[in-house]
């Protein structure tokens, strides 16, 4: 089966399950509670599970990311990587993004992901930047 990137908006249970897994501190109800236009999720789904997810807030041109997260027995295998490419895909109105600064990781792992994803480091705003160009 095929990796693919979806926009979450109601969980079923095992979405649910999937995601106290990726987030394990997390209140997946509340989370769902929150999701709106403005609110987004998306997931990275293979064989009928959630494997990593993203979760974003749109204002205007101006779109945040926010507890990236990649299960740990499948880091590594490009499966971030495609989860924020497709986010940015399926939000081609979006101009500037903004990585926030949560990691878990090391910096230097955080450092080589993003520019592997075509973002920056703005040293000011201690974030980082995508800005899509048209
Ligand atoms: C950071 C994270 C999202 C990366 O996801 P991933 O699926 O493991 O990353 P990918 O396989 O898509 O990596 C793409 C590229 O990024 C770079 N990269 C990713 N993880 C790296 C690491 N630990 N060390 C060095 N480079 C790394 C590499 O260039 C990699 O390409 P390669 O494997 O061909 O060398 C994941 O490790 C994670 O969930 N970490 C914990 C939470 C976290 O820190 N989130 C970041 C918030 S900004």
């Amino acid at each position: 089966m095929k990796l693919t990137i979806i926009r979450l908006q109601q969980f079923s249970l095992q979405d649910h399950s999937d995601l106290q897994k990726i987030w394990p501190q997390a209140d997946t109800h509340a989370l769902e509670r929150q999701l709106d236009g403005q609110h987004q999720l998306y997931a990275a789904l293979f064989n009928e599970r959630l494997l990593a997810a993203v979760q974003v807030v749109i204002t205007g041109n101006e779109g945040r990311l926010s507890q990236l997260m990649v299960r740990e027995v499948t880091r590594r295998r490009g499966v971030g990587l495609y989860l924020l490419e497709d986010t940015l895909a399926q939000n081609p109105h979006i101009t500037r993004w903004q990585v926030a600064n949560d990691a878990d990781d090391s910096a230097e792992a955080i450092a080589a992901f993003m520019q592997a994803a075509g973002f920056q480091f703005d040293a000011e705003l201690q974030h980082y930047i995508h800005q899509q160009s048209k």
